[in-house]
């Protein structure tokens, strides 16, 4: 009988979203300029303490199952394997994912299945290393890839692979994508593009839409509607030629899918989202610091959830983009 995290549309948040850090060693450019952000300053990350007194509250208190670890890169905290490991140890014990651009991920990925982790999403937006280099701005396809490979081997199938095609870049390359992801066992997903850049290079006319994307699947594939019930999935799943081979689109901006939204956000410096564009946030951090008990952080985040508003209003004409990047927020 623990009180959801429930907002005034009826939604319920079973799945939270950790950043464990804004920083990361690649600079894609739709995601950070190319000298990087000004990172928040150390003291202000949350520690290993504070993010397992934080999962602990939203799994005892808040009815939270699902916790999914993001950044920035999340690998790029050594402690990371101990941040799954408390979670992994509640009871009852919430699934543990992590989205990660896959660097680093073979020499860690054994570690973190040993800790608790069920299931992985790499960021892989092309297969051709002069791109991969456009686009991240860093020679790490290589590595993406060995990552990639060792998640599968580590058991974390399937692995998901995330795309955002992006015009005139590797809009080209989603039949390539998907063929490699289907030879390989992973589970391609083809993201339109968020206004979510510190740049504010995002132009909604100039967007690969997921209908663009699905016609060029389908001129080399035959794409039939996946049977499972989607929930509160973000992806739209396809069998490929009948299965069993599947890919996802994340229409996030043509077809939202708000209105089925389960998630609450936790930002690198503990302030709670209650959404991926919410315009305010809820400090947890400095609440905490200065000595509340669990029972008054889990009501300023039920507060914060409660508000939360109907859809992300993308389209609308008074829509502004977070103050916020996505690196810092949690993707
Ligand atoms: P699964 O549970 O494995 O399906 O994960 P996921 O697709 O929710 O997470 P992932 O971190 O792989 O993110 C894939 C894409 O979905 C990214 O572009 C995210 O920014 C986007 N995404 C994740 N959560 C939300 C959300 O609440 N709203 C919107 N609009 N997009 C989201
Ligand atoms: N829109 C959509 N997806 C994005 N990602 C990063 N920036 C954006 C954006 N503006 C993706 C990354 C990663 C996931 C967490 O979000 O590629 O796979
Ligand atoms: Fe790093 Fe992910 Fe942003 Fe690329 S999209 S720069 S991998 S945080």
């Amino acid at each position: 009988d623990t009180p959801a995290l429930l907002d005034r549309f009826g939604r319920v948040a079973t799945d939270l979203r950790i950043s464990l850090t804004d920083r990361c060693n690649l600079r894609c450019t739709y995601c950070m300029p190319a000298d990087g952000l000004d990172w928040l300053p150390r003291p202000e990350l949350l520690t290993t303490a504070e993010l397992a007194r934080l999962i602990r509250i939203a799994v005892h208190r808040l009815g939270v199952t699902e916790i999914r670890f993001t950044g920035g890169e999340p690998l790029l905290r050594r402690d990371l394997e101990d941040i799954i490991g408390a979670a992994a140890a509640l009871h009852p014990r919430p699934r543990l994912a992590l989205t990660t651009n896959g660097i680093g991920l073979d020499r860690r990925v054994t570690g973190l299945v040993r800790a608790g982790l069920d299931r992985i999403n790499v960021s892989l937006d092309t297969l051709r290393p002069e791109r991969f280099r456009a686009i991240a701005r860093r020679d790490r396809l290589d590595d993406v890839l060995a990552g990639l490979a060792a998640a599968s081997a580590a058991g974390l199938t399937p692995v998901k692979v995330n795309a955002v095609l992006l015009r005139g870049v590797n809009d080209d390359e989603a039949v390539d994508l998907l063929d490699f992801c289907l030879a390989h066992g992973y589970q391609p997903r083809f993201i339109e593009q968020m206004p979510l850049d510190p740049q504010h290079g995002w132009d909604r006319e100039n967007m690969v839409t997921a209908d663009e994307i699905l016609a060029a699947l389908r001129a080399a594939h035959e794409l039939t509607p996946h049977p499972a019930e989607r929930g509160s999935a973000p992806a739209e799943r396809w069998l490929v030629d009948g299965g069993p081979g599947m890919v996802g689109v994340i229409a996030s901006v043509t077809r939202p899918f708000c209105a089925t939204c389960d998630r609450t956000r936790l930002t690198a410096d503990g302030q709670v989202r209650n959404c991926l564009f919410a315009r305010t946030e809820t400090d947890l951090r400095d609440v905490l610091r200065g000595g509340a008990d669990d029972e008054e952080l889990a009501e300023l985040w039920r507060a914060a959830m409660w508000a939360k508003a109907a859809g992300h209003g993308i389209d609308n004409a008074d829509f502004v983009q977070p103050e916020r990047p996505m690196s810092a927020i949690g993707g």
